[in-house]
């Protein structure tokens, strides 16, 4: 591994351009083949294999991304090794969001697994599969908070809760990382996107954002503090602009938050092409300008598409816009992690290997019962649910999205094999046996988006209708199959295409004709079993007072399908919990569970007059097919220091015949202090599973960091005596309480 004083030889010997090539990424997408290429390409991205090449080979850039072929690194790699004059090898970053050839669970599902260990166990294997082909990091996790289902990338966090969200961020770090990412199947963990992006206006994916400072430090920044703390070695910021100041510009938060603050030491990238949009946001004069003040806001690497502004960076420091010693600051940055990497001692990645470890079996069980363990149970009138494989002997699968190999992925995967991935109708079929029969209907079209996304074309294509489809006979079909069947297993949702980056929308309804499909099953009789396919809350308010059995599924991967019929067959119960407040309506938005009592409390179900303000699943829920009775909540002390902390504990039994999955959770309230704190908040939490008649006891520790908040007055963390209100229960309505007193 190079030391640090050999990484400062290998500084004096660079040029400010040779610099500024190790401060750029570059796009290097593997092209499709020409007929697959969308007729309306760009012609310049047809050129950018040879550009690629050539800033490789001239030290012009230091790192890729986007290459996921082992060979086609290893290429790459020479290029740099061998035939640029440094020979300072690349570092290859990737998109390995939830998953690189095994898909797991789409992020948002596995925030409401609420289970750190097996979130961290499932972004061990993306690692273990990106590192095979040769990608030493990934942009990844994306630890937003995300307030607004409107906002497409709400998909890829963890919800509306800082508590939480922190936890499924030091989880994402260590599942990507292990020990250092420097350690064989490990990666660089890049929590992303610094800071506030989830709060964009009307939820419009890159507009701006204005945060309040007490919203920034209570709500916002605790998972990039935890991620950071954690040890993730990079960090990349956001496109919008934050409280006025781009944020891909703000030396607030790159130098004085993340740097002087938190003491991290790791790098950080540009969002793609956000250094450059410095100019378009009439923020910088032009690129030099732009690569100047994001490279002394504290931003040390460009990811760029074309023309990176960082290759001003030497005129920059000619004209005195910015100092050598600032680029050195960076380039060691960057060539540290590579060190760690590993990258000066073995550059290449083993060809031969990479096959081998994308083939683990292992990877598919752990992607399964991430699934399982990501679905929430929303509703389950009359025990609908688990099935009786014995006593049905006919299922009725419906819906389009019961059959997309490619829509149960969810979107942000590129390197999956459809081939392998098990739809809901295979899932059902491999699980209810010989004698049933099992039959599917599309029921309704393939809906598609107004505006296309920018995925589809060079990254994939759109789901269409199969040859000859005719929605108005395939509707009836559908029908009359749920008539004649015993159960429906209906599959309602989004196309994988409707979110996620530049996927925001105005309403939350079912697209297309799913509802009227939905109630046109309903309508004959014959139950129905509701799976959702989603990464955002969606409108289910008619099904949640008319279908019995409503299991949100998200996006749950290769494996989806499997872990659905072990769900629906009872072969595990399911016992994720939402990470969110599901709203009845967008006119509801923001709708959170932690907010302040404000004036008239007793109203805070009715603040609309024409719909309950209330949730139509409040954060935190979710059911198991056993039942769970929480009793004796207790404190350990009744009055401790501002300094102490109190343990907190409760008994939860299973009052069921059939084991319980639970998720027991700590709420608490801080009656009165220096600011209005909120009504609830999450600070503790557990996923247990407790078989029939057992009884578990479960603790919680409530320490200062548990009770301090940033307060806007004073500009700085308080940790006020109050009486504190406790509750403890399955979702953030729990109402087992007990109360504690911090004195002076
Ligand atoms: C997204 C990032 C992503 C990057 C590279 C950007 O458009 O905002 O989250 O990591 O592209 O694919």
């Amino acid at each position: 591994m190079l030391t640090e004083s050999q990484i400062d030889e290998l500084i004096d010997r660079m040029t400010p351009a040779e610099k500024a090539g190790q401060l750029t990424q570059l796009f290097s997408f593997t092209l499709p083949g020409e007929e697959d290429l969308p007729a309306d390409v760009d012609a310049a991205l047809l050129q950018l294999p040879k550009m690629v090449a050539a800033a490789v080979e001239s030290g012009g850039t230091g790192a890729l991304l986007f290459t996921s072929d082992p060979a086609e690194i290893n290429r790459l790699q020479r290029l740099a090794v061998e035939g640029s004059p440094l020979g300072i090898p690349l570092l290859f970053g990737f998109d390995v969001i939830h998953g690189f050839r095994t898909i797991l669970p789409v992020p948002i599902a596995m925030a409401a697994t609420w289970d750190p260990a097996t979130i961290e166990r499932a972004q061990s294997v993306a690692a273990r599969e990106a590192r095979a082909v040769g990608i030493h990091w990934t942009f990844a996790p994306m630890v937003d908070i995300a307030r607004d289902p409107r906002w497409g990338r709400i998909i890829e966090g963890a919800g509306e809760d800082p508590y939480l969200g922190a936890a499924v961020a030091v989880a994402q770090v260590r599942g990507f990382q292990g020990d250092g990412p420097g350690d064989d199947d490990r990666i660089i963990a890049g929590p992303k996107h610094f800071a506030g992006y989830g709060a964009s206006l009307g939820g419009r994916d890159y507009d701006e954002v204005n945060i309040s400072d007490s919203e920034l430090w209570n709500v916002y920044l605790p998972p990039f503090a935890a991620a950071i703390e954690a040890g993730a070695g990079n960090v990349m910021t956001a496109y919008m602009d934050l409280n006025g100041i781009p944020a891909s510009g703000s030396h607030w938060l790159f130098t004085e938050v993340l740097r002087d603050t938190w003491g991290f030491d790791g790098f950080v990238v540009s969002d793609a092409d956000a250094v450059r949009s410095l100019v378009t946001h009439g923020f910088a004069r032009d690129m030099t300008d732009a690569g100047a003040r994001a490279l002394n806001a504290g931003v040390d690497m460009e990811m760029a598409v074309f023309d990176p502004a960082f290759a001003k960076l030497p005129d920059a420091v000619a004209a005195g816009a910015t100092g050598e010693e600032a680029l050195d600051r960076s380039v060691r940055r960057v060539l540290a992690a590579k060190a760690r990497m590993g990258l000066f001692d073995s550059p290449y990645v083993d060809e031969a290997r990479a096959p081998k470890v994308l083939a683990d079996p292992a990877h598919r069980e752990v992607a399964r019962t991430t699934a399982e363990r990501s679905a929430v149970l929303l509703r389950n009138e009359g025990h609908l649910l688990p099935l009786d494989p014995n006593a049905l002997t006919s299922i009725a699968v419906i819906g389009p999205l019961a059959v997309s190999r490619r829509d149960i992925l969810g979107p942000w995967v590129f390197a999956q094999d459809l081939g392998e991935t098990i739809t809901v109708l295979d899932g059902i079929r491999a699980r209810a046996g010989a004698h049933a029969r099992v039959d599917h209907a599309r029921g309704v079209s393939v809906v598609r988006r107004r505006y296309k996304s920018p995925f589809e074309g060079l990254l994939g294509r759109a789901q269409r209708d199969p040859e000859g489809f005719d929605e108005a006979t395939e509707f009836e079909h559908a029908v009359t199959l749920a008539s004649n069947s015993d159960v429906a297993v209906v599959v309602v949702g989004e196309w994988q295409d409707m979110i996620g980056e530049a996927a925001s929308r105005t309403g939350i309804e079912l697209p297309g004709r799913q509802q009227e499909l939905l109630e046109a099953i309903a309508a004959t009789g014959t139950p129905v079993v509701l799976l959702v396919m989603n990464g955002r809350p969606l409108d289910l308010c008619w099904a949640a007072e008319h279908v019995p059995a409503i299991l949100d599924i998200w996006y749950p991967g290769t494996q989806g399908g499997a872990a659905v019929a072990n769900l629906l067959f009872g072969d595990v119960a399911p016992g994720g919990k939402l990470p969110f407040s599901w709203p009845r309506s967008v006119g509801q938005v923001p709708l959170i569970y932690s907010h302040t009592r404000s004036q008239a409390p007793e109203n805070q179900g009715r603040r609309y007059w024409d719909e309950p303000s209330t949730p139509l699943f409040p954060f935190g829920y979710g059911l198991s097919y056993g039942t769970v009775e929480y009793a004796n909540v207790v404190a350990d002390q009744s009055v401790i220091s501002v300094h102490g902390t109190v343990t907190v504990s409760v008994d939860v039994t299973n009052t069921s015949d059939t084991n319980a999955d639970e998720v027991v959770q700590l709420y608490i309230h801080q009656r009165n202090g220096t600011a209005s704190r909120p009504v609830r908040e999450l600070k503790g939490f557990r996923r247990i599973t407790i078989a029939p008649d057992e009884t578990r006891s479960v603790h919680f520790e409530i320490g200062p960091a548990e009770r301090r908040y940033w307060n806007a007055a004073v500009k700085d963390w308080v940790n006020d005596t109050s009486t504190f209100d406790v509750w403890v229960g399955g979702d953030s309505r729990a109402d087992l309480a007990t109360t504690f007193e911090v004195a002076r």
